[in-house]
């Protein structure tokens, strides 16, 4: 499929099949796609904890848990636990090393470049190495590996929900997540239960509100030529909410025994 379509595809499915297992092979996919992800200094500080609900120790499966909408997690077959290691970033002089070695910099390993990487570049970055293991960066590109691993459950069928939890620093101790780690968010995978359109596509605000060219002041122009081709190529789909989403969330809550499944 193509990748437009499936953006335009993709939705937080939250009702998925508790009784058919997700395949660990298709996790790994998610994960695989997650650490080809770009990040600052190539830094990789994204990691997970995959948790089966039909493998893992019960006291694991318990301290999982989220007050929005949290009951996703206890008929989810697998939840991943993202969180990010911060101190990935002790190590970032040796990522900039290969990334020179690889010729990812612009120039190769010679002479003059190495002396300005170790005695420039690389001390640079030690002087900021405490402020950049706080929330920022390292987040932001947690979050694309995230969202390649989200595009990569959809290509296999999947549906994933993104969660939100406070309990953080419970879940990290319980899953035995050392203390330089912040859990960042619980993701929940199954096969889906609902319709891939789960209602339709979910509200978004106005393009012009949100982007702009050079400057604040001035909306980003939004062509309608450049709206009607990616409504072609099926990235834009039907608003939510379909005339049947009623009916639907009706059948699945009662298939799921989840009536009504409630906010929390
Ligand atoms: C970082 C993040 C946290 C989220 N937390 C929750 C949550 O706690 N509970 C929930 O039901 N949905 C959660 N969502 C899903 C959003 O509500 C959802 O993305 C939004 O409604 C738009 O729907 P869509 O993803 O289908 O386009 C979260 C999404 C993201 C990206």
């Amino acid at each position: 499929m193509e990748l437009r379509e499936a953006l335009g595809r993709r939705r937080s499915i939250r009702f998925v099949k508790p009784y058919k297992a997700v395949e660990p092979e298709k996790i790994q996919m998610m994960l695989e796609a997650a650490r080809i992800a770009s990040h600052w200094g190539n830094v990789q500080s994204l990691r997970a904890v995959a948790v089966f609900r039909n493998s893992a120790p019960q006291e694991v499966l318990d301290a999982i848990q989220a007050p929005v909408v949290g009951w996703q997690i206890r008929i989810a077959p697998v939840v991943l636990v993202w969180y990010v290691e911060t101190a990935a970033v002790d190590e970032q002089s040796d990522r900039l090393r290969e990334l020179m070695k690889a010729g990812a910099l612009g120039f190769g390993p010679r002479e003059k470049v190495n002396d300005a990487l170790e005695n420039q570049l690389i001390p640079i970055f030690d002087g900021i190495l405490e402020t950049m293991k706080q929330p920022g960066m390292n987040e932001i590109d947690c979050g694309q590996g995230i969202a390649q691993a989200t595009l990569m459950a959809y290509e296999l069928g999947l549906g994933t929900c993104c969660i939100g939890t406070p309990y953080g620093e419970q879940i990290r101790e319980n899953l035995g997540i050392p203390g330089t780690c912040r859990v960042l968010l619980l993701q929940t995978v199954g096969y889906p239960a609902e319709d891939w359109e789960a209602g339709g596509q979910r509200p978004r605000q106005p393009f012009e509100k949100l982007f702009q060219m050079n400057g604040y002041d001035t909306p980003f122009p939004r062509s309608e030529e450049v709206v009607d081709e990616l409504r072609k190529d099926k990235m834009f789909t039907r608003p939510a909410p379909l005339p049947d989403r009623e009916a639907e969330l009706d059948w699945v809550s009662k298939a799921l025994d989840l009536d009504p499944p409630g906010l929390l």
